[in-house]
């Protein structure tokens, strides 16, 4: 089975994208029972970057940080979107097939425009990129946050319109989201995300990590008394870095009384610090080793063409293009 997924390069990654996406698709990889394919959507990200340097350093960095965080070239094939060209033709080729009413549909879309965001074409079109994503590599399963499940759907419905017309040459994709995991709070206690400005982000410094964990909301509970972990938010990002016994014992720290929110809130500073260490050593490893990260690229490029060729050409004879 082939699971296919882009991973955005702009912003900063943090826990909430780390335990809800990021460690499921490594798991998946280490468990060896996919044919997993990722790529940095670098030409997606253009919707939303339009500086030059910002994109390229957001490229790299977010390629570092992916195999950082356990992303195995050795295991998956991972690539950078536009190291592989064939992806805008068969972009333009499946724009053919996708009606503009299916695009007028698209809740990315409205939502963005409604926000306030330019309505350019790059943006109008994104799930047609994104359908020529998943439908050149045959994928089977897409793993997609909620927000990206009608993408999958449009590249479905694409797939279908094409094949109506040139024989069952599309593979249609299935989406799949991870439901089982809970919502990683933020420090504020909302769903982490950096649009809500409330993330614990993964690669940030120890200064960094020690005021963000501080500024995590609690109640006012004096330090000697007895405290509630089921509703407190240090406990449910702790929760995520302990086995059952480390979460046994913690909780029986806020049982006993004696200790304030500030234990609890270093503590969880020293979890993350420590958690976090190998792949921080990695990122910085990779980030002083560019050509390193150029050279995994470009290989990882060329496996992902090899499967794209046969496909396309096979495209290309249908659709008449010489
Ligand atoms: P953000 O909300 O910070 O912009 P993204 O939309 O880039 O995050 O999220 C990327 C992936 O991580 C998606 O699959 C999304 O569902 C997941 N994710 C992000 N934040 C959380 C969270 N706080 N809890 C659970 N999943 C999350
Ligand atoms: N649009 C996706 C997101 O914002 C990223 C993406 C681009 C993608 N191409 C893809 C995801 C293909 C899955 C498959 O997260």
């Amino acid at each position: 089975m082939r699971v296919l997924t882009g991973l955005q390069p702009s912003g900063r990654l943090h826990l909430g994208n780390y335990f809800a996406s990021i460690k499921q698709m490594v798991d998946e990889q280490n468990s060896g029972k996919s044919d997993m394919f990722m790529f940095i959507a670098n030409y997606h990200a253009m919707t939303s970057v339009s500086d030059a340097s910002t994109l390229r350093q957001s490229s790299i960095e977010a390629a570092a940080a992916f195999m950082a965080l356990g992303i195995d070239p050795g295991k998956c094939t991972f690539w950078m979107q536009s190291d592989v060209k064939e992806v805008l033709e068969l972009y333009w080729v499946l724009s053919q097939y996708t009606p503009m009413g299916l695009l007028e549909r698209a809740h990315s879309y409205k939502d963005k425009v409604a926000k306030g965001i330019a309505a350019s074409h790059g943006l109008f079109s994104y799930p047609v990129l994104m359908a020529a994503d998943i439908l050149l590599f045959s994928a089977d399963v897409v793993p997609v946050g909620k927000d990206q499940i009608q993408h999958v759907e449009i590249a479905r419905d694409v797939a279908i319109k094409f094949n109506n017309e040139h024989g069952e040459i599309l593979r249609l994709p299935e989406h799949k989201v991870a439901e089982s995991v809970a919502v990683v709070p933020g420090i504020d206690g909302a769903k982490m995300s950096k649009s809500y400005k409330n993330t614990i982000d993964i690669f940030c410094t120890q200064k960094e990590l020690k005021k963000r964990t501080s500024s995590i909301v609690t109640d006012s509970t004096p330090l000697e008394e007895p405290k509630q972990w089921q509703s407190c938010n240090v406990y449910a990002l702790a929760k995520l870095f302990l086995d059952e016994a480390g979460q046994a014992e913690l909780r029986a720290r806020y049982e006993r009384g004696g200790e304030g929110y500030g234990h609890f809130k270093a503590y969880l500073a020293e979890l993350v610090w420590e958690y976090f260490a190998p792949a921080r050593e990695k990122y910085e490893y990779f980030m002083a080793n560019q050509g390193e990260i150029k050279a995994i690229l470009a290989s990882g490029a060329a496996k992902a063409r090899e499967v794209a060729l046969p496909l396309i050409e096979q495209i290309r004879a249908k659709t008449g293009i010489y």
